[in-house]
């Protein structure tokens, strides 16, 4: 086994990006997550709420499909059909990723992959091994490359989360997915090569039990762990990445040095919508666990003022509850989470939070679908990383999601 491969593969973003930059002028790479320059002056800064004016959830277009998930089936066999059915989309994105990485380290590095990754994978709790082996086995793909490709979403998940409450006290909680940093912007189209590689991926998944459903996630297909979803009556739950210098890499070569003990976030969510029966249950799962990597839990629960941020570090936690006043910024009917603390000031060149409470505070809580919507639809908290964009009724278990397309002119990030 080699930890310094798997180190490699994951420093690998700031080399390749640094030198894809000099070499390839029609593609721009970040040099990593936050030490880069806008590729232009041409992207406009906050320009209003977005107003869709009548909202509805049945005149999206962007319609995705629903498969279910039956987990009382083999762990194996439970990800057939969609895998099955989505087995060009799960090729074309691991082409691309392919390609990308042959530029830099030439094709030795995915043979590597594929003959050291499934150890990796064997240490995997043997459940999710074997689901995994199970996708790879119907996807066409090798078991290495399903665990890169279920890895990325653990790093490169830059987005919006907000939970709030309604007037008549019920909570709802929305979420921007943005994804794909890494493998390169396209210039002529205006879009990131990734995003565009992982829209047709994104389908709504039941996980059932006793033919019930126990909960609805939407996700990625391919992957196993989960991002945003929603046990009915129950709680809800996001993930949005926290991004800290070395903090993966370095649960990551513990892991593989034998420190087992760390959680991998997104199985750790699966197993809380599986598992927990509350939101307090829900929360402090969340809170407990030491963590391969920080990142931030946007939960929110089935009634009045159940609706926290969780800013996790690999050991340590910070919580911040719906209607406490430990920050200036947000009004005590909703909570907001990008991708960095809430205590901190975010950066100029990626604030999102600004705008997101401008225009919460502007929308109010009368009609909260159509503020979550019309917010998460506001450029910049909607950019061209933007996957898709969710909103969720926990009471009555609604979940409901509309893939997005930031039309130019619009924000890289
Ligand atoms: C990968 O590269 C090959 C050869 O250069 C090319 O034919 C193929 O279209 C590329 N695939 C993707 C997904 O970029
Ligand atoms: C860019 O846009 C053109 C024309 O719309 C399309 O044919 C092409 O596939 C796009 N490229 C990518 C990488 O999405
Ligand atoms: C689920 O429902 C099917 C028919 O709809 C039935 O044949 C099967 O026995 C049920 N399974 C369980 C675990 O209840
Ligand atoms: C909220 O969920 C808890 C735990 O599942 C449950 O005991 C409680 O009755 C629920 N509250 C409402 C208002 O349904
Ligand atoms: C927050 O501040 C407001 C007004 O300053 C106050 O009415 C409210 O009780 C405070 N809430 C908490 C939880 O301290």
């Amino acid at each position: 086994m080699s930890p310094f491969l798997i180190t490699v593969v994951f420093l690998c973003t700031t080399l390749y990006c640094v030198r894809a930059q000099d070499t390839k002028k029609d593609v721009f790479y970040l040099k990593n997550g936050f030490e880069f320059k806008p590729p232009r002056d041409e992207f406009p800064p906050f320009q209003g709420c977005y107003d869709e004016g009548e909202y509805s959830t049945s005149n999206s277009k962007n319609k995705i499909p629903t498969y279910k998930v039956n987990l009382d089936l083999p762990p194996d066999q439970r990800w057939t059909d969609l895998v099955s059915d989505k087995r060009d989309e799960i090729t074309k994105l691991l082409n691309n990723m392919k390609n990308h990485t042959d530029e830099i380290f030439g094709h030795s590095i995915f043979q590597l992959i594929d003959t050291y990754m499934p150890l990796l994978g064997r240490t995997l709790p043997r459940v999710y091994y074997e689901e995994l082996a199970g996708i790879a086995r119907d996807s066409g793909e090798t078991i290495g490359e399903m665990i890169i490709f279920n890895l990325f979403y653990e790093f490169f998940s830059f987005c919006t989360s907000i939970v709030m409450e309604a007037k008549d006290g019920q909570i709802y909680h929305g979420r921007n997915l943005d994804f794909g940093l890494f493998l390169g912007w396209d210039p002529k189209n205006q879009t990131w090569l990734t995003t565009e590689y992982l829209r047709p991926l994104v389908v709504n998944v039941d996980f059932l039990k006793n033919n019930e459903t126990i909960f609805s996630s939407t996700t990625f297909a391919g992957y196993l762990g989960v991002l945003t979803a929603v046990k009915k009556n129950t709680f809800s739950l996001t993930v949005n990445e926290r991004f800290k210098m070395n903090g993966g890499y370095v649960g990551i070569t513990e892991w593989i040095f034998g420190h087992r003990s760390q959680r991998w976030m997104g199985l750790l969510t699966r197993q809380v919508m599986e598992e927990a029966d509350s939101f307090k249950m829900a929360q402090e799962m969340l809170i407990k666990p030491e963590l391969v990597a920080p990142v931030y839990f946007i939960l929110a629960g089935n009634e009045t003022n159940q609706g926290i941020l969780i800013t996790r570090g690999r050991s340590d936690a910070n919580t911040l509850a719906i209607g406490s006043n430990q920050t200036h910024d947000f009004q005590s009917w909703y909570l907001i989470q990008t991708n960095y603390d809430h205590w901190v000031k975010p950066p100029f060149y990626d604030d999102r939070r600004g705008p997101a409470v401008t225009c919460m505070n502007k929308w109010g809580q009368d009609n909260p679908r159509k503020t979550l919507f019309n917010v998460l639809s506001t450029r910049p908290v909607l950019n061209k990383l933007t996957v898709y964009t969710s909103i969720i009724n926990v009471v009555q278990g609604t979940l409901t999601t509309h893939l997005q397309n930031c039309k130019s002119p619009c924000w890289p990030w």
